[in-house]
């Protein structure tokens, strides 16, 4: 389906993925406390609500919030106005697979729930460019938590997210990528509920009714259903890790 349309359909939302304030503080914490980062990155930063959690605690650093759709980055825009916090975000909208910026430009780079959309490898290795040597990386992505997950939801994530890891997976992808893993941690279950699953739910109704004659928005809005439900029947099977990595030289 149409990039645009998809994200239409998350516009308005506190946030466009899983997460929540206390994560990216968490994760913040994890970083050497004396590392003060210059310049950071925020890729696929959608509304960033992240975004002013990291201005908020790194208020020295510029921070470049980077997503595709420019609706989120106006949204972010306003936010960042009404915190306070506007002279600290610039927002820029390019794709994160061709970014427009110097290599080796950033003290720390930022993807909460961003880099399935190009792939965790490829992303690692392709933003590892545009990192400092010895700087930081900090990525939310899907993991299985479990060996042996249920039929069910194994059968709805090889068609979702066919290339999905465990935890022990993902650190190989992290090493071959050239960082180091430091530290990880799974996202609470209020991440998945509190700022997004449950606004999206009550967004669903008027997507529902707006999208009533597109054949293609009501097949993805059953599909965003059926993610809820395999969430509310197994979230002990898979879920976000946070993972903060060191960009080794
Ligand atoms: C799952 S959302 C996560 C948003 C935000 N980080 C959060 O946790 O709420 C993924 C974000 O990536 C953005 N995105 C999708 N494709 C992109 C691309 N090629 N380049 C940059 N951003 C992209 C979407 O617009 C969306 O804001």
């Amino acid at each position: 389906m149409d990039i645009t349309l998809v994200c239409t359909m998350f516009e308005e939302l506190p946030r466009q993925g899983p997460g929540v304030d206390e994560s990216t503080t968490h994760a913040c914490s994890l970083i050497p406390s004396d590392f003060k980062p210059g310049k950071t990155l925020d890729i696929g930063c959608g509304s960033g609500m992240q975004t002013l959690t990291l201005a908020k605690i790194f208020s020295d650093s510029k921070i470049t919030a980077l997503d595709i759709h420019q609706p989120f980055l106006d949204d972010l825009t306003m936010r960042a106005k009404d915190a306070g916090l506007e002279g600290n975000i610039v927002t820029h909208q390019a794709s994160m697979d061709n970014l427009p910026f110097e290599m080796a430009s950033f003290d720390l780079i930022w993807s909460e729930g961003s880099a399935f959309i190009m792939g965790l490898s490829l992303a690692l290795q392709y933003w590892k460019k545009f990192l400092k040597p010895d700087r930081y990386l900090v990525v939310s992505d899907c993991t299985w938590f479990t060996d042996s997950p249920s039929d069910e939801c194994r059968a709805f994530f090889e068609e979702l997210c066919p290339d999905m890891k465990s935890e022990s997976g993902t650190e190989e992808i992290i090493s071959s990528a050239g960082y180091r893993a430091i530290s990880s941690f799974r996202l609470p279950d209020s991440g998945w509920w509190d700022n997004y699953y449950s606004p999206l739910k009550e967004r669903m109704i008027l997507l529902k009714e707006r999208y009533k004659d597109n054949d293609e928005a009501q097949a993805f809005i059953r599909g965003l259903e059926k993610e809820m439900d395999i969430h509310r029947k197994y979230s002990k099977e898979y879920g976000y890790t946070f993972f903060v990595l060191k960009n080794l030289k």
